[in-house]
């Protein structure tokens, strides 16, 4: 990391904390948000935010809203593997395609947006959604130690590990300390995908009609969970994030999404993280 080039990884950061904090611009990659990256990506939010003399009030809504926004890409490209497995499996089940052929209709559904998008429909997403949760709860045992693994269970992590990096899927954090802002950039590789990225916009309008009449915490109230399937709580967190700084989160956070990653813009004008009162 840093605009030098110099490379640390995990606790290296921690270790040259300092010298790293007088840089402006930082770049990180991320296998996973086990618990100590989570630490490791606090400790350098702290600082920054420390270094450009924030209100240490604004700390909880700054980390919160990029952990939820990691937390999406981490999810994503979990769910990207498997989405890209199950289809695999159900071209190939026939035993009409042969492998290659598979693979390359494979390519042609991913890059075909309304193919893609049917091909949600034959992949249950329960069961994909219940494989990522499963994903993320074993990185977490494994990295703490605290608990040994079963055998089956490190063979699933390493095949996903292993996928990921054969189709890869990376995850990356770009933060630039700015004349007027903070800016952070996430990424992954992997699209949002059918119409999540339209349901996300509605929510997002919704949110800010309440915001406008000053009651944005109540979109999290029970009778306006009703059609948000999965343009679910995670963006809606990191709205109300902006709103509780007395941002606009529609003109600070941008999600952009293509066939092959998506990237989540979020920018804090450095005056209103200095701000006093809230
Ligand atoms: N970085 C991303 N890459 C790809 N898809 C994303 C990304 N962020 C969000 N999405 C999609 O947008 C949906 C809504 O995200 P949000 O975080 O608001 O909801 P959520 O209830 O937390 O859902 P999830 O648990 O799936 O993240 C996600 O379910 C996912 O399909
Ligand atoms: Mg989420």
């Amino acid at each position: 990391m840093g605009n030098d080039k110099i490379k640390y990884k995990g606790q290296e950061i921690l270790r040259n904390l300092d010298s790293i904090l007088q840089k402006d611009s930082f770049h990180f990659e991320l296998k996973g948000l086990t618990k100590s990256t989570r630490d490791i990506i606090n400790e350098v939010v702290q600082g920054i935010l420390e270094r450009i003399g924030a209100n240490p009030l604004t700390s909880f809504h700054l980390f919160s809203g990029v952990m939820e926004a990691l937390l999406n890409a981490v999810k994503a490209n979990a769910r990207f593997v498997i989405f890209k497995d199950e289809l695999l499996t159900k071209l190939r089940s026939g035993g009409q395609t042969p492998e290659e052929e598979a693979e390359e209709l494979l390519d042609t559904i991913l890059e075909t947006e309304p193919l893609r998008d049917a091909m949600q429909r034959y992949i249950v997403p329960d069961k994909i959604k219940k494989t990522v949760q499963k994903i993320l709860t074993l990185s977490d045992k494994k990295k703490s130690k605290k608990v040994t693994l079963s055998t089956e269970d490190i063979s699933f992590l390493e095949l996903v590990r292993e996928k990921t990096k054969i189709y890869n899927l990376k995850i990356s954090v770009k933060i630039e300390i700015r004349e007027k802002e903070l800016y952070i950039r996430i990424r992954n590789d992997s699209p949002i995908m059918g119409m999540d990225l339209a349901r996300i916009r509605k929510s997002r309008t919704r949110h800010a009609e309440l915001a406008r009449e000053g009651k944005s915490g109540d979109f999290f109230r029970p009778d306006f969970l009703d059609e948000k399937e999965s343009a679910g709580f995670g963006i809606a967190m990191i709205d109300e994030g902006f709103y509780n700084l007395g941002l606009d989160p529609l003109e600070c956070f941008d999600i952009q999404t293509s066939k092959h990653a998506t990237s989540v813009y979020l920018n804090y004008p450095i005056d209103a993280l200095k701000k006093m009162e809230f």
